[in-house]
């Protein structure tokens, strides 16, 4: 994305942050994002869901994401929590697929398929995660895992009605690991996956749809990679837990100017 505009930044929280800790970061990210147009989203953990969104609520820039969900509606299904009660609880986006659920909790493209049509359906706005492993990267097989990934993952979806879909690039060896992929080599992936997305939903759909690029993104890489035409904002790990590491991130373009 053109570094003039509008970017995505989406800080995810992972299993870290009390209630307490997450009210003082809002109150204070709510202050920082006053002088900047791009977009922010905190996928912070379910129990803090609800006093997130609310706390959120005044600072329209601010929106807040679950981290995972289930793919039934309701059910007997003991420690699992379903699409309509994180949008009960104010939740505007959810993260699927991401590569530690995928590894840690076995999710397979089917299951997340599975979860992103349900969550549109319930109005949610899934961040569907997809990414290569290192061996994957090395022996070339990036391009067909993203194909697999894109394709199965988002099997029967058709975004009819205006419906919202965000992908977000995260190659494995990129994630906690302080190696970023390199501005130019993440715009090859973001390329390639508009392309599989255009096949997919035709131009003018593709053309909408969001693609973020995650793995170790810090302060310093953050204009590298938003350099790319293909890469609309990005899905920040460690670096968001830290409201003045993430402030750098969100108004990376003040703190160059100043
Ligand atoms: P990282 O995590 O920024 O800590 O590499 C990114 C992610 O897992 O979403």
């Amino acid at each position: 994305m053109p570094l003039d505009s509008p970017s995505l930044i989406v800080g995810n929280w992972k299993m870290y942050k009390t209630r307490e800790e997450a009210l003082d970061y809002i109150n204070e990210l709510a202050e920082k994002v006053k002088g900047t147009s791009n977009e922010v989203v905190l996928a912070v953990p379910f129990t803090i869901l609800y006093s997130a969104a609310k706390a959120a609520k005044k600072t329209p820039q601010i929106k807040i994401s679950a981290q995972n969900m289930n793919d039934a509606k309701e059910g007997a299904f003991t420690g699992e929590i379903a699409a309509k009660m994180l949008t009960d609880a104010g939740a505007r986006y959810v993260i699927l697929g991401h590569s530690e659920r995928r590894r840690y909790f076995g999710e397979t493209n089917e299951f997340i398929n599975h979860k992103v049509k349900r969550a549109l359906k319930e109005g949610l706005i899934p961040i569907l995660c997809i990414g290569e492993s290192k061996e994957e990267n090395e022996s070339g097989k990036r391009e067909e895992v993203l194909r697999a990934e894109i394709l199965e993952g988002l099997a029967d979806v058709h975004l009819k009605d205006g419906k919202e879909l965000i992908l977000a690039y995260e190659p494995i060896w990129a994630i906690g690991t302080g190696v970023h992929a390199g501005g130019k080599e993440a715009e090859e992936a973001h390329s390639f996956i508009r392309e599989v997305l255009k096949e997919k939903f035709g131009d003018e759909i593709a053309s909408h749809i969001k693609i973020l690029y995650g793995g170790s993104v810090n302060p310093g890489n953050t204009k590298e990679l938003l350099t790319g035409k293909n890469v609309n904002g990005l899905l920040v790990g460690g670096s968001s837990l830290d409201v003045n590491t993430f402030d750098h991130i969100i108004n990376f373009n003040k703190q160059v100017n100043e």
